[in-house]
C-alpha cells in the first residue's frame, strides 16, 4: 500500500514551471518595475510572474543610466526568472531574441539585437534589457529582466538630446500600435527561448543571435571599458554570453557588465 503511494508521488513531473506570463500585474506608476519584482521575487513570488507599469519615475537602464518611462507610451515590463545559475548571462542574448521575433510577427518590423542589451532600428535605440539578479548568500536565487521598449512615443515626446539617438515603433510603422497584439506573443516567444536556455541549448541561441546581432561577425571594433578601449575583430559570443574580441595579439572576452559602449570603425 505505502509503495504505492510512493509510486504515484514519484510519477509527478520532477521539473515545474509556470509559464512566463500566465501571471501579470499591471500598475498605474511605480519607481521601477524591476523594483517591484525583486520585492516579490523576495518574498517567494513564481517564476514567470511578469510586473507592467504604465510609467515609470525612476525607470532603469544599464549602468546607472535612467530609462525615460512616460506614461502609456512605452512598455515597462519586468519578469521574475529563476534560472540555474550556470550561463545567466546568456538570458539578456534569450529576451533579445524573444522581443525581436515578437515584434516582427506583429507589428511587421524587423529589429537588430546590439550586443548586450539593446533593440536598435537603424541604428536607433528602440529598446533596452536590464537582467538584475538576486543572490541568497550565494547561490542565485531569481534574476529580474526588465524589458522597456519604446511603442507609442513621438519624436517630440523624448527630450531634445535623445531625438537623434531613439525610435519608437509609432515613429517606424507610422501607426498607433496596440500593446494588447504584441504582448501574448513576447511572453510565448519569451517562453520558448527561455525552454531552449534551461535545455541548454546555447549554441542555438547564439547562432541565432549571431544571425540577428547589429554587429556583424569580423567587423572592426572598439569595446571601451572602465579598465580602457580595446580595439580588434568582433569574433562572436562564448557559451557564457561574453564578447568575444580578437585583438592582434591575443584574444579577449568581456562581459555586458564591464562594458561602457561598443563604437565601431
Ligand atoms: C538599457 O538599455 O540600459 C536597459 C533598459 C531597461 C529598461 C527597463 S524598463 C522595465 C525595467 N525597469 C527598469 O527600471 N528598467 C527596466
Amino acid at each position: 500500500m505505502n509503495e504505492g503511494i510512493k509510486g504515484k508521488i514519484l510519477s509527478v513531473p520532477a521539473f515545474y514551471r509556470m509559464m512566463i506570463g500566465q501571471k501579470i500585474q499591471w500598475i498605474k506608476s511605480c519607481p521601477s518595475t524591476n523594483d517591484l519584482a525583486r520585492e516579490l521575487a523576495i518574498s517567494g513570488e513564481e517564476e514567470g510572474t511578469v510586473i507592467i507599469a504604465e510609467e515609470q519615475t525612476k525607470g532603469r537602464g544599464r549602468k546607472g543610466r535612467s530609462w525615460y518611462s512616460p506614461k502609456k507610451s512605452g512598455l515597462y515590463a519586468s519578469v521574475i526568472l529563476r534560472p540555474p545559475k550556470a550561463g545567466v548571462s546568456l538570458i539578456p542574448l534569450v529576451a533579445g531574441l524573444a522581443v525581436r521575433e515578437a515584434i516582427l510577427e506583429t507589428i511587421g518590423v524587423e529589429v537588430w539585437i546590439q550586443w548586450p542589451n539593446d533593440l536598435v532600428w537603424e541604428e536607433k535605440k528602440l529598446g533596452g534589457i536590464l537582467c538584475e539578479s538576486g543572490f541568497l548568500g550565494n547561490r542565485l536565487s531569481f534574476l529580474i529582466l526588465g524589458i522597456g521598449l519604446n511603442i507609442n512615443h513621438n519624436l517630440e515626446d523624448f527630450p531634445t538630446e535623445m531625438r537623434p539617438l531613439v525610435t519608437s515603433l509609432r515613429i517606424i510603422k507610422k501607426e498607433y500600435i496596440a500593446l494588447k497584439n504584441l504582448l501574448p506573443i513576447l511572453w510565448q516567444a519569451l517562453d520558448a527561448w527561455y525552454a531552449l536556455f534551461l535545455e541548454g541549448k546555447e549554441q542555438e541561441i547564439i547562432e541565432s543571435f549571431l544571425k540577428n546581432s547589429a554587429l556583424p561577425l569580423g567587423e572592426i571594433i572598439t569595446v571601451v571599458t572602465d579598465k580602457g578601449a580595446f580595439t580588434g575583430i568582433f569574433k562572436g559570443i562564448d557559451s557564457y554570453g561574453r564578447l568575444i574580441l580578437e585583438e592582434k595579439v591575443r584574444k579577449r572576452t568581456f562581459l555586458s557588465a564591464e562594458i561602457d559602449t561598443i563604437k565601431c570603425e
